[in-house]
């Protein structure tokens, strides 16, 4: 049990933070744990949140306004977020940059800077709500939420939702990497084995993943034109089948002629690992939330975890994710 303060009642380390009262006094009633990472985590409708998101998912909770024309990308952190937004953004503002070789945002903003986390970019200041309005449309918003926990609006109109996973095991292998080296300077760095233990358990950033994954696999299987249930793995080994089907999906297809012209394959190349990984954006420069871009591309590939996880361990992940999702008729 952590020690309460004496002035605010709330645990010390909550003060750390820029918490509005109700977000203070919701975490105080909320299952709490520490994360691999030595940060709080809180359990909050079935998943958890460190206390900055918690505050965000509140807020986005409380105001967003969902358009039918919004697009939301969903991903558990590390599935693929960086590919998909770019994708997305090229493929939804192909007509208005046609030129992907020059003056293309993407050359010189990382994925992160054109399409915005409700998390981290929009509703992470308890004092002041963005006014999401004036964006043109389609508006792209990008978040980790669970489908359980969207904003009422967002199930309520027609705007769509892609949503992508990824191979647990990569996921976490990824996840680890990255925690790893921003993390790295500070605090050392972070026992695989530990972390390990927290993701299988579910508790880590926005876990449990499997929950996660479900809650949007089960909608996609309901409701195929409100979400589209995409998988990494797939998408890697069919890039251009895939890119055409979220087109359509966005209703926003590609013509025969922007196909003889190549203009899939274009998109498709501007939004390669090994582009966007060689750019100097992408090599020097930080996003927002002040991580370095450059921990955003790492390998991108399938499979890393065979370099990282021992035989009980790869055992032991695979017999949840059967568990889990097999009878859902979902597996990686
Ligand atoms: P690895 O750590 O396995 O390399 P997210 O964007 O959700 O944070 O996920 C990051 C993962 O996606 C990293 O995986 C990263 O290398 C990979 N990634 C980033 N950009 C990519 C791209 N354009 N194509 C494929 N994978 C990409």
């Amino acid at each position: 049990m952590e020690k309460l303060s004496e002035k605010t009642l709330v645990p010390k380390y909550m003060q750390e933070y820029d918490l509005d009262e109700e977000c203070e006094e919701l975490l105080t009633t909320l299952p709490s744990e520490k994360c691999w990472n030595g940060i709080h985590l809180h359990q909050y409708q079935g998943f958890w949140f460190a206390p900055e998101f918690l505050q965000a998912v509140i807020s986005c909770q409380k105001h967003f306004q969902a358009f039918d024309t919004d697009i939301l990308l969903v991903t558990s952190p590390k599935a693929g977020t960086t590919w998909l937004k770019a994708l997305s953004f090229a493929l939804i503002n192909r007509n208005k940059y046609p030129n992907i070789h020059s003056n293309h945002p993407l050359l010189t903003k990382n994925p992160h800077e054109l399409v915005p986390f409700w998390e981290v970019d929009l509703y992470c200041n308890k004092d002041f709500v963005p006014d999401l309005k004036t964006i043109s449309s389609p508006r792209i918003f990008s978040t980790h939420l669970s489908y359980e926990s969207l904003p009422k609006s967002v199930k309520d109109s027609t705007c769509k939702v892609l949503y992508l996973c990824r191979d647990p095991k990569d996921v976490f292998v990824s996840f680890w990497h990255f925690i790893s080296n921003v993390r790295s300077k500070r605090n050392g760095t972070l026992p695989l084995e530990e972390a390990f233990e927290c993701f299988c358990r579910g508790v880590c950033p926005f876990g449990p993943f499997w929950e996660h994954v479900l809650g949007y696999w089960k909608k996609s299987l309901e409701s195929s034109n409100k979400v589209m249930f995409l998988k990494y793995e797939e998408m890697k080994m069919k890039p251009y089948f895939y890119l055409k089907e979220i087109a359509k999906f966005l209703e926003c297809p590609f013509s025969q002629e922007e196909e003889s012209k190549g203009v899939v394959d274009g998109i498709l190349n501007l939004c390669s690992f090994d582009k966007l990984s060689n750019l100097e954006v992408n090599k020097t420069e930080k996003v927002s939330f002040n991580v370095e871009n450059k921990y955003f591309f790492r390998l991108g590939q399938i499979g890393d975890w065979k370099n990282h996880l021992t035989t009980e361990m790869i055992e032991h992940i695979n017999s949840i994710t059967k568990q889990k999702l097999a009878n859902h008729g979902l597996s990686f």
